[in-house]
């Protein structure tokens, strides 16, 4: 049997991990093909990672779609009914970056994990509708848990957020008493509960930056992010082996072959890919500017795009950024480095689902996230840190 389709027989949270693992079977397919850039020293590193995905927490969905709606067929129409329930339900429809263009459109704020945190934090609207992936519903319900918060799929998880669990978090704690944990907002309810302090991708190393310089801080899930914070702020850092299966497949082989294509571009890496050190390593080495180079959240590619004229635009990160990137500059060219980066859980999130979840009143209790309040007040302490600190992406706000 092939591994994808091995892979779709799978339940959610298995493919999930095995879709990390998928990324680790690129990294050896890469290795093979190419043997620069030190890809053996993370072939190494990762296979604590193969070890620590054998335990997973499933969450319980019955469904996995209602199908009471039709889909209009022309984004006006879509928007009317999408706008009227919303007002209806006294909601607000949030939509992170990644998701279609539909939704993209149709919603009250697009933005990055970040931003989106900061206005749930601060609407007055009795109900959130999150159009993004599951852990980023359960922030907002963290931080607001008076509101209904709602996910037009809760099948939609993260493969990233599914490779720490609560209990490893404790072991690994116990292993570094006096360590300081700071954990990406990729990460579940639970997780979150069991660290200091949480951080996005826009101010991880502001966070990192705000501790005590000799503190030792263990940092979690995402490798790729959590080097780049290490490399940055020159700090005491410890990295959990998790990594995100669409941003490690940007590898640093395809960056370089897309380089060489587009030699002008500008460059925008999101933190999480796998080819970030490549990133920085082609800096380093001369290969490509310094000022041509951005290593930014996907709100910070945003904010770049207003400002960049009619310049090409190469972009390490989900396709679904170029969406946003093209509406708010149209005169300038975004291209994926990899267009097959598609993350398949933000994209569970359909405008047919969107508009069910908004009408369907009696299917409320399917859609909504709920946290228990004891994790949900352990968990608020780290969440409050990180929307507190950091200079806000200007986009969503
Ligand atoms: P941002 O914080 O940049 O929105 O990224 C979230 C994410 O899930 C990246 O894969
Ligand atoms: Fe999770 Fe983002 Fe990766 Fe999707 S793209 S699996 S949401 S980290």
């Amino acid at each position: 049997m092939s591994f994808a389709r091995y892979s779709r027989l799978l339940p959610d949270n298995l493919r999930r991990a095995t879709d990390a693992r998928s990324s680790l079977h690129a990294i050896c397919a890469e290795f093979l093909a190419q043997s620069e850039d030190k890809l053996f020293e993370r072939l190494a590193l990762n296979y604590p990672l193969v070890l620590r995905l054998s335990t997973f927490v499933p969450r319980k969905c019955e469904m996995t779609e209602t199908a009471l709606t039709e889909l209009p067929t022309d984004f006006a129409s879509f928007s009317r009914d999408v706008r009227r329930l919303a007002r209806e339900r006294d909601a607000i429809v949030l939509a992170h970056n990644y998701q279609v263009p539909w939704i993209q459109d149709v919603a009250d704020h697009v933005g990055d994990s970040l931003a989106l945190s900061r206005i749930a934090a601060k609407s007055h609207a009795e109900m959130i509708v999150f159009c993004g992936v599951h852990f980023m519903a359960e922030t907002a319900k963290i931080l607001s848990p008076e509101k209904t918060v709602l996910i037009p799929d809760p099948n939609a998880g993260c493969s990233l957020a599914d490779t720490v669990t609560p209990e490893q978090v404790m072991t690994w704690k116990k292993e570094h008493p006096k360590a300081i944990v700071v954990a990406y907002v990729n990460t579940s309810a639970a997780v979150k509960a069991e660290v200091d302090l949480c951080c996005t991708s826009s101010n991880a190393v502001d966070i990192v930056n705000s501790l005590p310089a000799d503190a030792e801080i263990l940092f979690l899930p995402d490798y790729f992010l959590g080097a780049h914070v290490a490399r940055v702020t020159g700090r005491n850092v410890s990295l959990w082996m998790g990594e995100c299966h669409v941003h490690a497949a940007i590898t640093p082989v395809t960056l370089r072959r897309r380089l060489e294509e587009s030699p002008d571009s500008q460059l925008l890496v999101h933190p999480e890919c796998g080819c970030t050190s490549a990133a920085l390593y082609l800096v380093g080495a001369g290969e490509i500017p310094a000022e041509r180079t951005h290593i930014v959240s996907t709100g910070s590619m945003v904010d770049f795009a207003k400002n960049a004229g009619d310049a090409h635009v190469l972009v390490a990160t989900e396709t679904g950024i170029i969406h946003q990137l093209q509406s708010v500059n149209p005169g300038a060219t975004f291209e994926a480095v990899n267009p097959a980066a598609v993350c398949r859980y933000m994209k569970m999130i359909t405008p047919k689902k969107l508009l069910n979840c908004l009408r369907d009143r009696e299917m409320t209790s399917y859609y909504e996230v709920k946290v228990d309040e004891q994790i949900r007040l352990r968990a608020l302490k780290s969440v409050e840190a990180m929307i507190a600190i950091g200079t806000p992406s200007s986009f969503g706000e």
